[in-house]
């Protein structure tokens, strides 16, 4: 039994999320064939002993506000490729979340390290997020030409199985933003000022809750599509795009600056 695949079901549970079996068998198979480098014991060693660096440490907080705000941007325009509306506003809603995930890095950043930034720094940080809120956010219809991907890539996603793909990708790798919320955790609070522990605590208590919410909405699609007479493709995809998540996560440890960034790029 792999751990990833049991400590995502466990928060599933935990937040009483309502999971289809054939999906958490699938997912038990994927980290089994294809243990995640992300649930190994020399990774979480690895991030302890770089993030004992303050330098560091904020750093990676820097980088994880950049992908969670791209991430957030990328996410909108998916959902702007989706015809069935309830996929699109669970997508939509999931763009907001990592938006908010934006600044709350650089909240935290600023509550760390309070005093190491320049003015025009902070505000070049607050820009990472596209600020997308329920209230605010762009436009719903659908992705026109003008956009970077425009048709080619709605044209793309307008198949069932590439979206089914694109979803099993997001399912994976917010279980693996999901980890990393838990690696952080007692880093955060062993750099809180004892003044600032709960207050940190709860921003992590948030960030593991949506990154489970992630992992959740992302499984229901998947499981409704397993209703659907297609177990053995999806289990293979499952499998497959485990590997290539897997893959991208290695190149990230050889890049060292980007170890811990809840990154949400998808691999090809
Ligand atoms: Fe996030
Ligand atoms: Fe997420």
């Amino acid at each position: 039994m792999n751990n990833i695949s049991e400590l995502a079901i466990n928060y599933l549970q935990r937040y009483n999320c309502q999971i289809s079996e054939d999906y958490k068998t699938f997912l038990r198979d994927a980290c089994e064939i294809q243990p995640p480098p992300h649930g190994m014991a020399w990774y979480g060693n690895y991030y302890r002993r770089v993030v004992r660096n303050p330098e560091w440490f904020a750093k990676s907080l820097i980088a994880n506000a950049a992908e969670e705000g791209n991430g957030s941007r990328t996410v909108w325009q998916f959902s702007q490729c989706i015809d069935n509306p309830e996929y699109a506003e669970l997508v939509r809603n999931h763009s907001i979340d990592e938006s908010r995930h934006s600044s709350m890095f650089v909240a935290l950043l600023n509550i760390l390290f309070p005093t190491q930034l320049e003015a025009d720094f902070r505000a070049q940080l607050q820009a990472l997020s596209p600020n997308y809120y329920h209230h605010k956010h762009p436009t719903t219809e659908p992705l026109s030409g003008d956009k970077p991907y425009g048709h080619a890539l709605r044209d793309r996603i307008l198949d069932q199985k590439v979206f089914v793909d694109e979803i099993i990708k997001i399912n994976l790798l917010e279980i693996r933003a999901l980890i990393l919320q838990l690696l952080m955790r007692p880093v955060l609070q062993a750099y809180a000022t004892p003044k600032d522990l709960a207050k940190v605590t709860t921003m992590s208590d948030l960030f593991i809750y949506d990154e489970t919410k992630h992992v959740e909405y992302s499984a229901y699609c998947i499981g409704k599509y397993i209703q659907e007479e297609n177990q053995e493709w999806v289990r293979d995809m499952m499998i497959y795009r485990q590997k290539t998540v897997n893959e991208m996560f290695i190149t990230d440890v050889e890049l060292e600056n980007s170890v811990g960034t809840t990154v949400l790029s998808t691999p090809e």
